[in-house]
């Protein structure tokens, strides 16, 4: 818990500083104490004063004032926390510290430090992928320097990819799991659905649509990565079945649904197949033949809705039931009418008219739709997005209190 621990937080200078006022609310929030230290670059885009209003204390920026030295020491100041947390990191703050550059207040005290370090790294993505950081993170992280994030994403200069820094309530998620020693889903069970469902017309035909599973997929790879148990129920895709996952393969929307079914309870539900809504009345038992006369034409029924039979009030409910809403117009109004429909508690509606290329692609846009409000994902990759998503979960179901937190589904 971060409740009661003391964060020396080190603001270095990248744009992403922006989100530092926020990232201290929320430590304050989570009931940490913090103090902060600015660099000169830092200052350039968050203030001392902004930092000093929101954490209640002294900003320290100067490694030679007399006065610094006289209310705290830079000895002090390093030893005087329980953790030391760099958001952002820059490309210059990870070098300086991988190679003990001491040219600074910022830096001097991380180089004095006898406490654990976390870092946020931000910076383009061309600076994250060059050699020379990948060598500085490895450094630092074989001398045991936690890497918090960085996303991808949507940058400042223009750009895509990773190097985003991580928002600021992963960025408290991460540091209440560091001081916890244990992940944030250690005890919770989680069912995923993924990939499409195949509805058979005759032994070698069926119906199918262009789900690619790899958001479902990175979904329950996140969760699993937060220390739930997973059960991944996948319908046909081309991907490999995730490590350290329970997963159950299937064809159609029937079978989805007993699969489901069978790994319940579970503490959450996330549903992120693209289930056919229909299937074909009376398949055939042999292959369909041409024979020159009328071309075949289908009479089709209902499939059993997954998502909306998980929401409905029950002894299995999962306490979390999370949907998706798959859309080309109108994203966010048909995803609040579902949430209502099917009686969900979330819903991420994402478009996927062909132009944003999200079936089968790499990315995806978000909208976190709950029934308090809307939130507004930037475009990140799926793996990015999934992430979000456990880390949301997590924050939610730890928010409830763990003395209701039951066991495992097995
Ligand atoms: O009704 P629609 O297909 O638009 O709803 C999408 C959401 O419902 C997704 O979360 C999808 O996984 C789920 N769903 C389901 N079973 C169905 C149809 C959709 O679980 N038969």
């Amino acid at each position: 818990m971060l409740n009661g621990k003391r964060v020396l937080l080190i603001v270095t200078g990248g744009i992403a500083a922006y989100k530092t006022p926020e990232l201290v609310r929320q430590l304050i929030k989570a009931g940490a104490h913090v103090r902060c230290v600015l660099t000169k670059a830092g200052e350039q885009f968050v203030t001392p004063l902004t930092l000093s209003s929101l954490s209640g204390d002294k900003v320290y920026t100067d490694l030679f004032s007399l006065t610094d030295e006289h209310d705290m020491g830079h000895i002090n100041l390093s030893r005087e926390a329980d953790i030391v947390l760099v958001a952002p990191a820059t490309a210059n703050a990870l070098a300086k510290m991988a190679h003990g550059i001491a040219d600074d207040l910022a830096t001097t005290l991380l180089l004095a430090t006898d406490k654990p370090v976390l870092t946020a790294p931000a910076m383009n993505v061309r600076m994250w992928e060059h050699a020379a950081t990948r060598d500085n993170v490895k450094l630092l992280q074989a001398r045991g320097v936690t890497m918090i994030g960085p996303d991808e994403g949507d940058m400042a200069c223009g750009e895509w990819g990773e190097g985003r820094m991580s928002e600021p309530e992963d960025i408290v998620l991460a540091l209440n799991a560091f001081f916890d020693g244990e992940a944030p889903l250690k005890g919770f069970s989680a069912v995923v659905t993924s990939g499409p469902t195949h509805e058979a017309i005759d032994p070698v035909r069926y119906i199918a649509n262009r789900s690619s599973g790899k958001q479902g997929h990175a979904i329950a790879e996140a969760l699993n990565e937060l220390g739930a148990h997973v059960t991944l129920v996948s319908g046909p895709v081309d991907l490999a079945d995730p490590q350290g996952i329970t997963v159950k393969r299937v064809e159609s929307a029937r079978d989805m649904k007993a699969a489901v079914d069978r790994a319940l309870p579970a503490d959450i539900a996330v549903c992120a197949a693209a289930v056919a809504d229909w299937r074909v009345a009376g398949e055939a038992e042999q292959k369909m033949k041409k024979d020159g006369s009328a071309t075949p034409s289908f009479e089709t029924i209902e499939n059993p809705d997954i998502l909306a039979g998980l929401s409905a009030p029950g002894p299995n409910r999962p306490r979390l039931v999370v949907g998706f809403a798959a859309e080309t117009e109108s994203v966010i109004e048909h995803a609040r009418a579902k949430l209502a429909k099917k009686g969900c508690d979330w819903i991420c509606a994402n478009d996927v008219s062909p132009a944003t290329g999200t079936f089968g692609g790499d990315a995806n846009t978000v909208h976190l739709v709950t029934r308090t409000g809307v939130e507004d994902w930037p475009t990140q990759s799926k793996r990015a997005v999934a992430r979000k998503l456990a880390a949301r979960i997590a924050a939610h179901l730890n928010a409830e209190g763990t003395a209701t937190k039951p066991g495992g589904a097995g």
